[in-house]
């Protein structure tokens, strides 16, 4: 699926910018429950030019998994990685996974992560293989964990372009219901679901229609 998109552009357009708000707040709350993240694990999925996945190794998690599917990404996690890994002691803080969201469910373990971060990303795998997705996600969180990701909405201009025309390319993507969210979200507390759901622009300046559920939640510590 990488070459229907331009990623290239998109990382140079994203370069220059700060972490995610959502995630910077996260991390405060998180630090001041628990104080130093040197005992937690993270996963960035689909973290393209990694500034989540830097913004994870700078607040101190001791180890965060990256995934993509791009060289470029790879690339970049490979110089973060000559930063943060210890190769000489054989500490891993930063691992890099080229694997795309359909494989990913292979690669996760069970209650192994204390956050999961996707950002405008879940979005790039058909319906069947986001509920694989999901299902394994939630699974991989440990109890009282944390997610922060963003879901496309059925009222998203692309979601539109793919019920016209099956042909299109974003018809390997997956869109979501105000209430499908709130199912997929059954098992979790401390739920935030921010709907956006208005006109605006793609990276590349082309007019849009967004609908994105912004997502933040917790499993239960007796999950
Ligand atoms: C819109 S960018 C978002 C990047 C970053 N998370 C951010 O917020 O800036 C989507 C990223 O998902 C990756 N991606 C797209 N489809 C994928 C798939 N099926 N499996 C894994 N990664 C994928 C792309 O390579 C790209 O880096």
């Amino acid at each position: 699926m990488t070459e229907k998109y331009n990623w290239r552009e998109y990382y140079e357009h994203h370069k220059n910018r700060e972490p995610r708000e959502e995630l910077t707040q996260l991390l405060d709350v998180m630090r001041r429950e628990r104080g130093s993240f040197e005992d937690m694990s993270a996963l960035e999925i689909g973290a393209g030019n990694m500034i989540e996945t830097k913004a994870l190794l700078d607040a101190g998690f001791g180890h965060v998994t990256a995934t993509d599917i791009t060289d470029l990404a790879e690339n970049m996690a490979a110089s973060l990685q000559m930063d943060v890994n210890d190769f000489a002691n054989d500490v891993e803080r930063l691992e890099f996974l080229k694997v795309s969201h359909e494989e990913l469910p292979d690669h996760l373990q069970a209650e192994s992560l204390d956050l999961v971060v996707a950002y405008l990303s879940l979005q790039f795998v058909n319906p069947e293989g986001f509920q694989r997705l999901w299902q394994s996600l939630v699974q991989a969180v440990k109890p009282g964990g944390r997610i922060t990701l963003d879901l496309i909405g059925d009222h998203d201009g692309w979601a539109k372009e793919t019920l016209a025309d099956e042909s299109v390319r974003y018809k390997d993507m997956n869109f979501h219901s105000r209430e499908e969210v709130e199912r997929l979200l059954a098992g979790f507390e401390q739920v935030q679901v921010i709907e956006d759901d208005s006109d605006g622009k793609t990276s590349d300046g082309v007019a849009k229609h967004w609908h994105i559920f912004h997502i933040q939640a917790q499993k239960p510590t007796d999950a």
